[in-house]
């Protein structure tokens, strides 16, 4: 056991909803085990700029179901400099900060590695993105979150789908990663999931053979909506240029529509606001065994921890199941003509 006196506290990167409700958490395990905590701003530009102030209970009253991130987020380009680091390590050691806990995703721990050159104190990684792409966890925070809203979103597209019996073309977030496109596509019967997993767009004019053949086929059989989700950075010039591509090549109409930020906000749902909760008390109480170098996870419904360089190491895949699942519905479902 350590006598931990003062932890530091950040959020880096995209914020997720839930990343408020995990500070909460950390504030009031923090103050229950009487350590200090020092919430720094902008993610690690707070370190390099010595932007930072104490945070108390007091404070994170009412946090829990609030979207984004009170300590404010940043993708920190000095961070990936020498001095950068310097500059934030010294920070650290002039304010007699003994840890640090980090609410990001993978670009956030690579940070939190590379500080460690110039720096000793422990450190622990919540994991906080929406994009639900880090290895070694099954939820990161915010995931569910943004999945909820894509799902209500396109929900109301699939009403004007269906009263214009029109093709709409929705672009999900996850920057190179399907959890979110796949897990969307199903909730929302998506009658197309496109996403790295499951395309390849290299031969783009096959690719555009196959979408406006399966759309021709299904508004031959069934009069209706025709709903294609498909995941941001996949197509060259995304949601927009795909729909432009399928009217020159075929003379289909397709509606574009980019959801983007909306995933990013709003009020976290019950999974997010548990397991921010569950990990923010977690980090804590690691800190006090004297771990370090760790990310708190969720595996099978259990909290658990992994090691910082294991969850950087590989993007966590879309699994096997989830491809299958999708794929097969969408078949049963063009079997029965619906
Ligand atoms: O990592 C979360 C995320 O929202 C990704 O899904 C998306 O690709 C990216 O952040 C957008 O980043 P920025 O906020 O820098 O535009």
């Amino acid at each position: 056991m350590t006598t931990i006196q003062r932890v530091g506290l950040l959020t880096s990167g995209g914020d997720a909803p839930g990343m408020n409700a995990a500070i909460r958490a950390v504030v009031l395990a923090s103050t229950h085990y009487k350590i200090e905590v020092i919430g720094f701003k902008h993610g690690y530009n707070g370190l390099i700029n010595q932007d930072f102030f104490k945070l108390n209970p007091q404070q994170v009253h009412g946090l829990i179901n609030q979207g984004g991130t009170i300590l404010k987020s940043a993708r920190c380009k000095d961070f990936h400099h020498k001095n950068g680091l310097k500059q934030a390590a010294n920070t650290l050691i002039k304010e007699n900060i003994d840890a640090l806990i980090v609410i990001g995703g993978d670009g956030s721990f690579n940070g939190l590695l590379a500080l460690q050159q110039h720096w000793s104190g422990q450190v622990i990684g919540i994991p906080g993105t929406i994009d639900n792409d880090i290895d070694g966890t099954d939820h990161t925070i915010g995931f569910a979150t943004a999945v909820n809203t894509a799902i209500d979103a396109i929900d109301k597209i699939r009403d004007t789908a269906d009263a214009f019996e029109r093709v709409f073309i929705v672009e999900l977030m996850g920057r190179h990663s399907g959890q979110i496109t796949f897990n969307v596509g199903i909730a929302c019967a998506a009658e197309q999931v496109l996403s790295f997993e499951n395309f390849n767009t290299t031969d783009k004019l096959a690719r555009l053979n196959e979408i406006a053949k399966d759309i021709e086929q299904a508004q031959k059989t069934r009069q209706s909506s025709y709903i294609i989700v498909i995941a941001e950075n996949l197509w060259p010039g995304g949601a927009h240029q795909l729909a432009i591509d399928l009217k020159q090549h075929s003379q289909t109409d397709c509606t574009a529509c980019i959801l983007g930020y909306i995933q990013r906000g709003g009020s976290p749902v019950a999974k997010d606001r548990i397991i921010a909760t569950k990990m923010g008390v977690a980090a804590v109480q690691m800190l006090i065994e004297n771990k370090s170098n760790i990310m708190i996870a969720e595996q099978n419904n259990a909290l658990t921890t992994i090691a910082l360089t294991t969850a950087v190491k590989h993007q966590k895949q879309v699994s096997n199941s989830l491809i299958a699942a999708q794929k097969n519905i969408l078949a049963m479902s063009a079997q029965s003509g619906v």
